[in-house]
């Protein structure tokens, strides 16, 4: 969860550092630090919380060399202070390390090292590593290559660090053990970026390569070697990452958020674009295939998932039951591998994960792996662990995701999951041609939808005006709108701090309606689909028990108008998508509640970009 960033070549690395943590803040916030060596020495800056208090201190006290690491951290084992953030420096004060991931065994090894006479200066699982780092480099004479490829030998878990010594300032050697986070080796002209994630060194390379678990890189400004954690040299691939590095960039908009939630149109028409044939009525992916035989053999669908990527599979159940017909269960991935699932031949593990390395997700896969299943994925981060971990797998068209709140991703996975569906409906032959082409013409109106929906910001973030002082509030839904309901409700309380709770509106009766009343708004999701009735009935009934109610209804709807104290209109869409426009207001609604209580909306406390260990 934490962010890494390296650097070597013939610039100062400082500035390079920062701006790269910079662009990694969503990792992690608790603390940030840097190590430059200067020529004589390893010289760390560390400060605790966001990243301004580092770069003030670098001010206060600059740092000059030409490599270096950094880490933005995100808490797992010690408080946020400046004694545990990274980089940490081992005793000899010649070896430095950032580490992103958890050293599991870590008593055990802190122990063993205490006994042997290492002082721990903090309560990291890290510094055991660049204590048995020095205990090779020291005791055994060993190069730094060596000493750290034998100290991984004693971890267990999954971790990915990047080790800087004294002893050779020419080189950073990197490693990833296990699915803890990637490491991502960017080429420059004669300087090299090491990354947990490509925002940090889009800027200056799209020329990069991913490390592999078990594998280890030794950078210098010329390239890099990467190395078994035997010591065999492993050849590698250099892809050009496709990205447009302003993507990563806030622009004009206030944060993040919005400008993703605005991107959506963009997002939408290029999760599109290329994949339909709206003439043959067909959808084609360029990652993922199937045969007919293999599609009519499917019997069952896993979605997994977490957070927001789960709800986006709760709805993707709806699109491959209703048009492709394939029975389809839904789990959230940090639960999928201790339920032991039943998982028949010829069954698809789909998992759907923005960043890739969603360490529950990932162990979804791989449960899925060893029992049997084909494994699909829908990913948006380019080269991440899900993505090659797949037998297939789907691109989301969004650009970096930089806001923690996911939004972009959301609803192009929605478009990916109608697009899938469809495209096992035409393998399994359970839709018409002309069934195909109505719904792919419903999906390319989608992005205009979505435009216009997006134009309607000032009307929803009036009512959020209203709702400013919430403590806590149901969001309602049922059927295909039932994840939009808990979708909604977590945006909320991610990023306003607002209790909310996504239930399904017609369990109510059955004991949540007890909490109802002047205080407890209820927000119904009622846009024109099957469930638009019940829905409505709702609000009467939360009405009828004093609660404030809000709908998010379609345009005209005078129903909707008359009972509900405020409605977020959205126009009328193709219900199968309504998911699609009816998040939108929610998801503005909870920006500018967020907003309006002054809330940082890009870094919510506590949480992190990629959550990236269990
Ligand atoms: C909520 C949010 C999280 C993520 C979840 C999965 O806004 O962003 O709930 O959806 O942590 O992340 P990925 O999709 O990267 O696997």
């Amino acid at each position: 969860m934490c962010g890494i960033v390296g650097y070597v070549g013939s610039r100062d690395a400082a500035p390079i550092l920062l701006n790269g943590l910079r662009r990694l803040e969503y990792r992690g916030y608790d603390s940030a630090g840097i190590a430059v060596f200067d020529g004589q020495r390893i010289q760390i800056r560390r400060a605790v919380g966001k990243l301004q208090g580092l770069i003030d201190q670098v001010a206060r006290e600059p740092v000059h060399g030409h490599i270096g690491i950094g880490h933005t951290r995100w808490a797992t084992h010690g408080e946020p202070s400046v004694r545990n953030a990274h980089p940490h420096l081992s005793q000899n004060g010649q070896v430095v390390v950032v580490h992103n991931g958890i050293v599991e065994n870590f008593l055990a090894l802190k122990d063993e090292l205490q006994a042997e006479g290492f002082t721990f200066r903090s309560d990291t699982d890290t510094e055991v590593i660049v204590h048995l780092i020095e205990r090779y480099l020291e005791g055994h004479g060993m190069g730094i290559v060596e000493a750290t490829r034998r100290a991984l030998k004693h971890l267990r878990g999954s971790n990915a660090i990047v080790v800087l010594a004294a002893t050779e300032p020419d080189k950073l050697v990197t490693a990833r053990l296990g699915n803890a986070g990637g490491i991502t080796l960017g080429f420059g002209q004669d300087e090299m970026f090491v990354a947990s994630d490509l925002p940090a060194i889009l800027e200056h390379t799209r020329q990069v390569a991913f490390l592999e678990p078990g594998q280890m890189a030794v950078v210098t400004r010329e390239g890099a070697q990467v190395l078994s954690l035997d010591g065999e040299p492993i050849p590698y691939e250099i892809t050009t990452v496709p990205w447009d590095p302003v993507a990563a960039e806030k622009g004009e908009y206030r944060h993040f958020m919005l400008k993703e939630i605005h991107e959506q149109v963009r997002g939408l028409t290029d999760t599109i674009a290329g994949r339909i044939e709206p003439s043959a009525a067909r959808v084609r992916f360029l990652h993922l295939e199937a045969t007919p035989e293999f599609a009519r053999r499917i019997p069952k669908i896993f979605i997994t998932a977490c957070g927001t990527a789960y709800h986006s599979g709760l709805v993707g159940k709806f699109y491959f039951e209703r048009l492709a017909r394939i029975p389809t269960e839904v789990v959230i991935a940090s639960e999928f591998r201790y339920m032991d699932p039943i998982v028949p031949e010829g069954a698809v593990v789909l998992a759907i994960s923005q960043s890739g390395e969603t360490a529950d997700t990932l162990a979804a896969m791989e449960e899925g792996r060893r029992k049997g299943a084909t494994l699909w994925a829908i990913v948006n981060v380019i080269g991440s662990q899900a993505m090659r971990m797949a037998d297939g797998y789907i691109s989301m068209q969004v650009g970096p995701e930089i806001s923690v709140a996911s939004t972009k991703a959301y609803t192009a996975t929605l478009a990916d999951l109608y697009m899938l569906a469809l495209y096992l409906a035409e393998l399994r032959g359970t839709l018409s041609e002309a069934q195909r082409r109505q719904l792919i013409q419903d999906l390319l109106t989608l992005p205009d939808l979505v435009g216009e929906t997006l134009q309607r910001e000032d009307q929803y973030a009036a009512i959020a005006r209203r709702f400013v002082r919430a403590q806590n509030m149901f969001y309602l839904g049922r059927g295909i709108n039932m994840p939009t309901a808990y979708e909604g409700a977590l945006k909320l309380k991610e990023i306003a701090y607002v209790h909310a709770e996504g239930y399904p509106a017609g369990e109510m009766k059955h004991g949540p309606i007890a909490l109802l009343d002047e205080n407890f708004p209820v927000l119904a999701l009622a846009p024109r689909d099957p469930w638009y009735e019940k829905m409505i009935s709702q609000v009467e009934q939360s009405r009828a028990r004093g609660a404030p109610t809000l709908a998010v209804a379609t345009d005209g709807d005078d129903r909707a108008a008359s009972l509900a104290d405020a409605v977020l209109w959205v126009p009328e869409t193709p219900w199968l998508l309504s998911p699609v426009t009816s998040v939108i207001p929610l998801q503005l609604f909870a920006y500018h509640i967020a907003t309006e209580r002054g809330l940082d909306v890009d870094q919510p406390r506590n949480l992190a970009k990629s959550v990236t260990v269990e």
